[in-house]
């Protein structure tokens, strides 16, 4: 049944953004105030990315020169999370116009979103805006889902909101296999030739809230509440993609991406008494600060495990934690607090009357060099706020 409401619904949509689109021209830009695809200036980006291939739950990529050849240089990826974009219309301009701000500077080949992007009160709408501005754009993207992103694990709605963005051209995300907990677990491959992969990026859908038809299942105390965490199929899942693709392609590196962050993450910081968080000695802190807890599952299904076993994956970017930016480096893994890029939401403004130019939002840049190793700088949108004016003596 998804199929046919689904088209129904998207066409209605699309219909609804263009109607909306024709009354912002014609009432010259008065109403309606919400159309950020109209009033941002995003550019475009010319790509040398293609796709190679794809499959159910992979899709293969790679640079081409002009001759058509595959290249192997660096691959530069920018990612950001939280944009919680809501129904305020100022804000929401001001958080695309600094993304797109970002993007035309840094010049990514990819770009990844890992949840909590899309939660405005016509949010199917607004999904097709948000994938029709990021087209314009022209680089590819991507997208995993947050806690916010739907109230179902699996179901219409969920399934609209990925297939409205998933249409279209430049956007690789994918359901992934319909027997994996929620939607949109799978891979993205980077090749850097036609035998050899530098990268591969294992996406996860890391669901909501401890549901109780998994407490059985996975002998979950009854009052153990709280986020959600992976489920053992998409561990058995990750498992079997690393094995076919090394089958394939001999030893390779990877990244993985989630909304929800690692239990492992908590090694990293602890709560001092006066409330405020401090890093502990555990893991190596490469930059960033934490004001926060760490917003993880309370129950630990076996991941962080399973990228040690694996020997792949090299670095975890997660979201959902606003106000928490850290890099750290735990028993060898990255474990990455993607900036968050949101303004109708948390943040260093509401939560302790921060100047914003001191504020976290941004996006966080990973240089992947020809042979996997990568490289993480955050930059931040406090780069393109105004200068306030020197008082005059
Ligand atoms: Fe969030």
């Amino acid at each position: 049944m998804y199929p046919v409401f689904t088209a129904i619904r998207q066409w209605s949509n699309k219909a609804l953004l263009a109607v909306g689109r024709v009354l912002y021209k014609l009432s010259l830009g008065l109403f309606p105030t919400s159309m950020f695809s109209m009033t941002v200036d995003s550019g475009h980006l010319k790509t040398d990315v293609r796709i190679v291939s794809e499959d159910e739950d992979s899709v293969t990529i790679a640079k081409f020169d002009e001759g058509g050849r595959i290249k192997d240089g660096n691959f530069k990826i920018l990612s950001t999370t939280d944009l919680h974009l809501g129904d305020d219309p100022k804000l929401r301009k001001k958080a695309f116009q600094l993304l797109a701000n970002h993007i035309c500077q840094s010049k990514p080949d990819l770009i990844v979103f890992t949840g909590d992007i899309i939660l405005s009160k016509f949010q199917q709408i607004d999904a097709i805006e948000f994938a029709q501005f990021m087209e314009k754009i022209g680089v590819y993207w991507t997208i995993v889902f947050g806690n916010h992103e739907a109230r179902e694990e699996k179901g219409f709605f969920k399934y609209l909101l990925l297939k409205s963005v998933s249409d279209y051209k430049h956007c690789l995300a994918k359901f992934g296999p319909e027997e994996l907990f929620g939607y949109g677990n799978y891979c993205i491959n980077i090749l850097n030739s036609e035998t050899s992969l530098q990268q591969s990026l294992f996406m996860f859908d890391s669901g909501r809230d401890i549901l109780d038809e998994y407490r059985g299942q996975y002998d979950i105390p009854a009052d153990m509440g709280g986020y959600d965490f992976l489920k053992k199929e998409q561990i058995d899942w990750y498992r079997g993609k690393i094995a076919s693709l090394r089958e394939k392609y001999g030893d390779f590196k990877s990244l993985m991406y989630m909304h929800i962050p690692l239990k492992e993450y908590e090694h990293a910081i602890r709560q001092k008494e006066d409330g405020t968080f401090e890093f502990t000695d555990e893991c190596k802190i490469l930059y960033g600060s934490a004001h926060e807890s760490v917003g993880c599952s309370a129950y630990n299904s076996g991941m962080f495990d399973a990228i040690l076993e694996e020997k792949s994956t090299q670095a975890v970017f997660s979201g959902h934690d606003h106000v928490n930016d850290f890099c750290a480096v735990y028993k060898g893994i990255y474990l990455v607090y993607n900036q968050p890029c949101g303004y109708e939401t948390y943040h260093m403004g509401t939560n302790f009357g921060w100047e914003e130019n001191r504020w976290k939002q941004g996006v966080t840049i990973t240089l992947i060099d020809a042979k996997g190793e990568i490289k993480l700088a955050q930059r931040f949108n406090s780069m393109y706020l105004k200068k306030q004016p020197q008082k005059q003596q």
